[in-house]
């Protein structure tokens, strides 16, 4: 395994961040795969519990969750897609509008510390709300909620188990679906297999992971997380026009810097060949186009990042359809079947 100096920063970062959580109260109670780093990040204003994680997961598939009680987080986030929908753009929301940025797959977040595409929120916690409350996603008023869930026969009994200080609130909903989310692990693929046992890829696959590495993917889709959790610009578009909500703008839509202009969360490619379609704004159906992007395609602006330039200062990275076709057989490699059919992270359909 091959670690940029980011990569290395940030897991040493990690550890200085673990003795914040206690083996006993949280993360222990999730195993995390020796190769994830052993332990699952859990903060300690929001510790996992067991029944925390089995609240949040119940919440995460009711559809109450929405103001006319008919869109549920797994609406758009499906588990057999890694939690992505295979949607362009969603119109699964309360309101049937088409959204204007792709669903993404919700995979390994406990280790990240940006959520969206552009890193518009910082933590699961605040991330909950964007959901919950926008006009084409749940549009869910937030008294009533609470309202529905008091008279609801199951919930304020499941949430005084997991907050027993003072049951049903906003915010205890809000920790609740992040500790789920959290749980969300993925790490049994061939790949991690093979990092962990010294077998599980076949020889191409390793061609292929030789390539992965040799083509600079592996310097921002650092394995073994797959991402380095930075923004980058991969030279999708040479524009960047300042027009609704200012969404071409990518993080800097955040940070309001021109030098971030045009950049988004390098994304994990864990279960990557069953989440297309690619990119924020889905514009790839299939790994080919995403490789061919990479090869042909690459857009000139000022922020496009520099490990896609040619010693000649030219843009593109070099590769024959092979060498592009083992990259691919190596990226199918990282599929965790298990996380697509983990009960754990299903509906509990039991207690509808
Ligand atoms: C109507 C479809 C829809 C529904 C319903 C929905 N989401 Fe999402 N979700 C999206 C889209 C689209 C994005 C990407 C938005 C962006 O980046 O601007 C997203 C992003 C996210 C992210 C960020 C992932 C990352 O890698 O940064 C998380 C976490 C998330 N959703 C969780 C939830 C939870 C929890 C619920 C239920 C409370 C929910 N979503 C309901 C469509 C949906
Ligand atoms: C300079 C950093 C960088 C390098 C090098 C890089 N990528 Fe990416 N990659 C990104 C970013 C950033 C995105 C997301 C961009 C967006 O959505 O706007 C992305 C997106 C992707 C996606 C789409 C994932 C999804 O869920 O939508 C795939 C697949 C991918 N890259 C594969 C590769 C492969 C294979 C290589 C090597 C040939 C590579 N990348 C090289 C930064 C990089």
């Amino acid at each position: 395994m091959t670690l940029t100096p980011t990569g290395w920063l940030r897991i040493v970062g990690l550890l200085l961040l673990l003795p914040a959580c206690t083996p006993s109260d949280s993360g222990a109670l999730f195993p995390v795969p020796e190769n994830l780093g052993s332990v699952l990040p859990s903060p300690e204003r929001n510790p996992l519990t067991v029944d925390g994680v089995e609240l949040g997961r119940a919440l995460f598939y009711d559809p109450i969750l929405s103001g006319n009680n008919q869109v549920s987080c797994s609406s758009c986030h499906k588990q057999e897609l890694a939690f992505s929908d295979g949607e362009q753009f969603s119109t699964a929301g309360v309101s049937g509008n088409l959204l204007l940025r792709h669903t993404p797959a919700l995979i390994n977040l406990a280790w990240m510390d940006g959520y969206f595409w552009d890193g518009g929120s910082f933590d699961l916690e605040s991330q909950v709300y964007g959901p919950l409350e926008h006009v084409d996603e749940m549009h869910q008023n937030l008294s009533e909620l609470e309202q529905e869930l008091a008279d609801h026969p199951y919930y304020p009994q499941m949430f005084l188990k997991a907050f027993p200080e003072d049951g049903i609130t906003i915010p205890n909903l809000v920790r609740a679906l992040a500790q789920f989310q959290r749980t969300l692990i993925s790490a049994d693929s061939p790949y991690d297999l093979h990092i962990r046992q010294g077998s599980g890829l076949t020889s191409i696959e390793l061609l292929g992971f030789d390539l992965f590495k040799k083509k600079k993917c592996a310097n921002c889709h650092v394995p073994d997380h797959f991402t380095d959790y930075t923004y980058r610009n991969n030279g999708l578009d040479d524009t960047f026009p300042e027009d609704h909500e200012r969404l071409a703008w990518g993080r800097a839509r955040i940070t309001l810097d021109p030098a971030d202009i045009g950049k988004y969360k390098v994304p994990t490619l864990r279960n990557v060949a069953i989440t297309a379609p690619y990119m924020h704004d889905a514009r790839f159906m299939t790994l080919t186009q995403v490789l061919d992007h990479y090869r042909f395609h690459l857009a000139e602006s000022d922020t496009v990042d520099a490990e896609f330039r040619r010693d000649d200062g030219s843009l593109g990275i070099d590769m024959t359809d092979e060498e592009r076709d083992l990259i691919i057989v190596f990226l199918k490699a990282l599929n965790d079947d298990g996380f697509m059919s983990n009960t754990a992270f299903s509906d509990p359909e039991g207690l509808q």
